[in-house]
């Protein structure tokens, strides 16, 4: 097995918002949902620099399975090259998937088949939070699990809740800004 130490190196050195907290988080809720479903892997909406995505791909890494990063990138060619770069150097890219496009027609249109993980950190404001959410939960196994970032910015929140109390969905707590739900069926 890989060691864990390897992803929090390059965990610290790639540029990004993400609080260790937070990561530690995310990597230890993908290595839960992916061990209670063997062989589905996770998604990323939302990869910017690939700096939470290092924390999620390690988890993978060690099951076995794949993360697919979704992001438009749309800024600028060059922001998706430095993912590939980061993702590159934290030694995942054999486990992770580079997804380009709007998060909510790459959910309508997936076809990488159901997943154990899902982590949001796309747009924050409360209509893409739930149009993104809607395109993406049908993927999750029941049991998997969806965590959202930023949850501290009042509409992002309320988009959250508003989808998860939708699909009635288990709350499983908060570290940091970022929260996570269970999917019961
Ligand atoms: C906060 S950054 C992600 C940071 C990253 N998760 C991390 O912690 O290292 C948000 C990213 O979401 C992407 N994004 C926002 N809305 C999107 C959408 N509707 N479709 C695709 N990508 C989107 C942006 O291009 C940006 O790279």
């Amino acid at each position: 097995m890989k060691s864990t130490i390897d992803w929090v190196r390059w965990f610290h050195e790639t540029p990004g918002l993400m609080a260790p907290e937070d990561a530690l988080f995310l990597h230890g809720l993908a290595l839960i949902a992916i061990s209670g479903h063997p062989g589905r892997g996770a998604a990323e909406l939302g990869t910017l620099h690939g700096k939470s995505a290092i924390a999620i791909g390690a988890a993978c890494d060690i099951c076995n399975v794949s993360l697919a990063c979704v992001d438009s990138w749309s800024y600028e060619d060059a922001e998706e090259k430095i993912a590939v770069r980061n993702i590159a150097q934290a030694g995942l890219s054999h486990c992770v998937n580079i997804v380009t496009g709007h998060i909510t027609t790459v959910g309508l249109n997936w076809k990488g088949g159901p997943l154990a993980f899902i982590f949001h950190d796309g747009c924050h404001q409360k209509p893409s939070i739930i149009n993104d959410t809607d395109s993406w939960w049908g993927w999750i196994e029941p049991g998997g699990i969806m965590a959202f970032h930023d949850v501290w910015k009042a509409e992002t929140n309320e988009g959250v809740i508003d989808r998860m109390a939708h699909y009635e969905a288990e709350y499983l707590g908060r570290v940091g800004v970022t929260a996570a739900y269970r999917k019961v069926k």
